[in-house]
């Protein structure tokens, strides 16, 4: 296993970051010399860090791709673009291929299929980028040590799963020996703003483990509105849970409009506390807040007719719920 060097100390704060920071920018840069590198960007903490890094580093040598999936929350891609092409000067490539994720999973209910569709298609669209830009020798990646030592046993490592063996590329990957509390103050430290660096987990299948079943277009809409919403309100209190979201079903229940029976979706309200998510304690929503997020949903959200509110442990539910 690739091991964190003894040497290196725990960084706490702006200043053990800031030397980092211009280590990794020296080493970067006697690496990649005046080679250009290509880096997958969700939006994330992790990719998001690593593309400000490398900006200081090399500037427009780098190419960040953001590939919009369609599960993503409302206003996260916009978000991406604005801060990194608008504020950082990024050479980033946006490709909206919502279309293609949403054609591939039509009809699929089964969660695995799904992760496997969304993981696949996600790949196509990449390398696609890839072979079209021409002459790149790097990838960077937004790999964190959690992900190697994770990758011995526990789970294989997501970050170079996946990519075809005719894209022989060199790897850059300059906060592998960080913890993400690690990579945060980095982020900070970088410049890039709080809500994305402080930014709750979230999966690489996106809302397309929280649309359950068969994803609809309609249905996913709803949900980002709903998500937001629950955001939005979770977000005022003073102390956050770990995570927190919202799922919608892929059944309607009997609702009353204007004295008439309508059929509508129901939402329901997650947020949970954990330390490394192998198990998970329901976070105790305060009650002023689910009042809040059960009337603004209603009002705001078209199609949803009744809240939930999940307050399940894990085990026996996962956090997720497909
Ligand atoms: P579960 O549902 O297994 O989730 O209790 C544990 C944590 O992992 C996140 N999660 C994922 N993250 N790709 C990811 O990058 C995935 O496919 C995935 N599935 C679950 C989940 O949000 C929670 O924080």
């Amino acid at each position: 296993m690739d091991k964190r060097p003894s040497s290196m100390k725990r960084i706490k704060n702006k200043k053990q970051a800031q030397s980092f920071i211009n280590k990794q920018i020296k080493e970067i840069q006697k690496q990649v010399k005046d080679e250009k590198v290509l880096l997958a960007l969700s939006g994330g903490v992790d990719s998001s860090v690593v593309a400000a890094l490398l900006i200081k580093a090399i500037g427009k040598n780098l190419v960040c791709v953001h590939v919009n999936h369609g599960l993503l929350r409302l206003g996260e891609p916009e978000q991406v673009v604005s801060v990194f092409k608008k504020n950082m000067g990024a050479n980033l490539i946006y490709v909206d291929a919502s279309k293609t994720f949403l054609k591939e999973l039509k009809g699929v209910a089964d969660p695995e299929k799904k992760r496997k569709i969304i993981g696949k298609v996600f790949i196509d669209v990449f390398v696609k980028q890839a072979k079209r830009l021409k002459n790149i020798k790097y990838l960077a990646q937004g790999t964190i040590y959690p992900d190697i030592v994770e990758s011995k046993g526990v789970k294989a490592h997501h970050n170079v799963g996946g990519l075809p063996k005719d894209l022989s590329f060199e790897l850059v990957e300059p906060i592998k020996y960080l913890y993400k509390d690690e990579v945060r103050i980095v982020g900070e430290a970088l410049g890039l703003p709080k809500d994305m660096v402080y930014r709750q987990p979230f999966p690489g299948p996106g809302l397309g483990v929280r649309c359950l079943g068969a994803i609809t277009k309609d249905r996913l809409d709803a949900l980002k509105k709903a998500d937001a919403i629950v955001r939005e309100e979770i977000e005022k209190l003073k102390v956050k849970p770990w995570q927190y979201f919202c799922v919608i079903p892929d059944y309607k229940s009997t609702g009353v409009k204007n004295g008439k029976r309508y059929m509508g979706w129901s939402a329901i309200i997650r947020a949970v506390n954990t330390k490394d998510a192998v198990t998970a304690k329901s976070y105790e929503i305060p009650y002023k807040t689910l009042y809040t997020i059960r009337d603004r949903i209603i009002k705001e959200v078209p199609g949803i007719n009744r809240i939930l509110w999940d307050y399940s442990n894990k085990p026996n539910s996962t956090i997720e719920w497909e």
